[in-house]
């Protein structure tokens, strides 16, 4: 029997840098993938908006990217996924998958004392998504949620401020965000919800893997921080290869780069600092 493949390329986007944190994921559990990334960095920040105008913001990126002719959509972007999902899986033939469900099902999976923290932007924390979805999976585990809008911005200028791959962000000894005034900011936001017990932390935006080490040094060893991106990744392989749609190994994945912002050039630069990884083909898209 012949296996089926599909070579179009996989949608992911965001409101800017974040979404390439789950990007990087997605090219690392499928690399023969073509992918088309859409950041939105004209209108980002998302966070501070209401659904209703974020809604129209998602509804609008994936007709842009169906007209890029991909397969599926993955909604890189928690506040966009809380505020557009279902109203895009209804209006558009292609698969589309968010991220706020991989990540609940990824805090429940680590929680051993049930409570668990989660910190997003707005208006995620005001949909409630995150709540509903970890108690969908486990109605026992209390969720204890936070608006740290702020991170959104801390994260974007630190993109701005180093120079070297992401990865020296990420890592436990990356010096990039700890300085002062973020630590002021981000004892803030969470000394809170460390009083409050929680074992586990669900950074709720795509922006923040970028402040791990920031927010670990906060809420400290005991509580493990959990982000959607390798389990989003293991969603979109799992649905691919149930619909027999995975490129094919011999494949040359195309990458493609897209940004409603003017200044292209620095998407460029910037975007390949987070995502680890050239970023040769970059467009300007107008939505
Ligand atoms: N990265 C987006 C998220 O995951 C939010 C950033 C923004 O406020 O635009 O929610």
């Amino acid at each position: 029997m012949e296996t089926a493949y599909d070579n179009a390329p996989i949608g992911v986007f965001d409101s800017g840098y974040g979404g390439l944190t789950v990007l990087r994921e997605i090219v690392r559990a499928l690399p023969h993938e073509s992918t088309v990334f859409v950041g939105d960095s004209a209108r980002c920040p998302y966070g501070p908006r209401s659904l209703d105008e974020v809604d129209g913001f998602v509804q609008q990126i994936c007709a842009a990217l169906v007209e890029q002719g991909v397969k599926l959509i993955v909604i890189a972007c928690n506040t966009a996924t809380a505020a557009g999902l279902a109203h895009a899986q209804r209006t558009f033939a292609v698969p589309i998958v968010g991220v706020v469900e991989p990540g609940a099902r990824a805090a429940v999976r680590m929680t051993r004392n049930r409570k668990v923290g989660v910190i997003a932007t707005k208006a995620t924390v005001g949909s409630n998504a995150y709540a509903e979805a970890i108690r969908h999976l486990d109605a026992g585990i209390t969720v204890f949620s936070t608006a740290t809008p702020r991170f959104v911005e801390i994260a974007e200028m630190g993109i701005r401020m180093a120079e070297g791959p992401i990865e020296d962000f990420i890592s436990g000894a990356s010096k990039v965000y700890i300085r002062p005034e973020f630590e002021e900011i981000a004892r803030d936001y969470l000394e809170p919800l460390r009083r409050c017990d929680i074992d586990t932390l669900v950074l709720g935006c795509t922006h923040y893997p970028l402040l791990k080490a920031l927010i670990g040094g906060v809420v400290g060893r005991n509580v493990t921080l959990v982000s959607s991106a390798e389990e989003t990744a293991r969603d979109v392989r799992e649905l691919l290869e149930r619909r027999g749609a995975l490129a094919q190994s011999a494949h040359e994945p195309e990458r493609t780069f897209l940004t409603t912002g003017s200044d292209v050039e620095e998407f460029c630069r910037f975007g390949a600092r987070v995502l680890s990884m050239e970023m040769a083909d970059v467009r300007s898209i107008a939505l």
